[in-house]
């Protein structure tokens, strides 16, 4: 595992952008994924910037998204579906070869979703890049405490950490929402590359958890200590927890 201690979110966002632009421009007909979630928003803002200035040509990508909540879909402010497509696709002057969304909202074809994400990672994968956010509970997408490491695209109860941070996507409001949808974490680990952003005091605990601790189900993210192409991408206030002579360390 590599960890890279940038000196702000936007250095974070930028080396972000280069480490993707770098792996599509070896990979340009490959398969990436990129989260929900706030920590992404820099970098996709990079990534739109460098397609709509040509640097990176998207034509022969395809994209499948990380994970959703169920009952509200990409018509709803907040959900995974409506970022990914106002964040990156909508700005993105040129589009994917092919695309997966989920549309949450749709409750009666959960499973035949899941079934069509894992049908599409199947068709082009596997995933060359696969950008993650880290939950405030370790969760990596919706794999949350507790999770089946063994498991590929399916729909899971949320844990409460999970349920108390959601509000700050829904502008403050209180969604009864109770289930979440999720590449699994046979998927990410099959992934060619992942890269792992946090930044923040908040999830410097976490972080510091996710790579020291011991690799246990109880913090998702410490899966990814087993996997063979890990970057951990860090701000300096997430990265403050870690021993600064820690292996694979790299300060920028
Ligand atoms: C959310 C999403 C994840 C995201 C993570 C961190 O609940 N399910 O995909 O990566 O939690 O979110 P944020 O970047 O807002 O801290």
């Amino acid at each position: 595992m590599k960890i890279i201690v940038t000196k702000d979110y936007q250095a974070m966002s930028r080396c972000a952008a280069d480490l993707v632009q770098a792996c599509v421009e070896k990979e340009p007909q490959s398969l990436v994924s990129f989260p929900g979630g706030d920590t992404p928003i820099g970098m996709l803002e990079e990534f739109v910037s460098r397609v709509n200035q040509g640097a990176i040509d998207p034509t022969g990508l395809k994209f499948v998204q990380l994970d959703d909540w169920v009952g509200i879909g990409p018509q709803d402010e907040g959900s995974c579906s409506h970022f990914i497509s106002t964040r990156l696709l909508a700005p993105m002057s040129r589009p994917f070869a092919d695309q997966f969304l989920f549309d949450g909202s749709r409750r009666d074809t959960i499973d035949q979703q899941l079934e069509a994400q894992d049908a599409f990672i199947r068709r082009y994968g596997p995933i060359a890049v696969e950008v993650l956010g880290i939950g405030m509970n370790g969760h990596l997408g919706f794999n949350e405490n507790g999770v089946d490491f063994s498991l590929r695209s399916h729909r899971t109860p949320l844990s409460d950490v999970t349920k108390s941070v959601q509000k700050k996507y829904f502008g403050g409001q209180d969604l009864p929402l109770t289930e979440g949808i999720t590449q699994g974490i046979a998927q990410i680990m099959e992934s060619e590359l992942v890269i792992l952003l946090a930044n923040g005091t908040r999830k410097a605990e976490i972080v510091s958890k996710a790579i020291t601790g011991p690799v246990t189900n109880e913090v998702p993210a410490s899966i990814l200590q087993k996997h063979p192409n890990c970057v951990y991408l860090l701000d300096q206030e997430a990265a403050s927890l870690l021993p600064k002579d820690l292996p694979g360390l790299e300060i920028r």
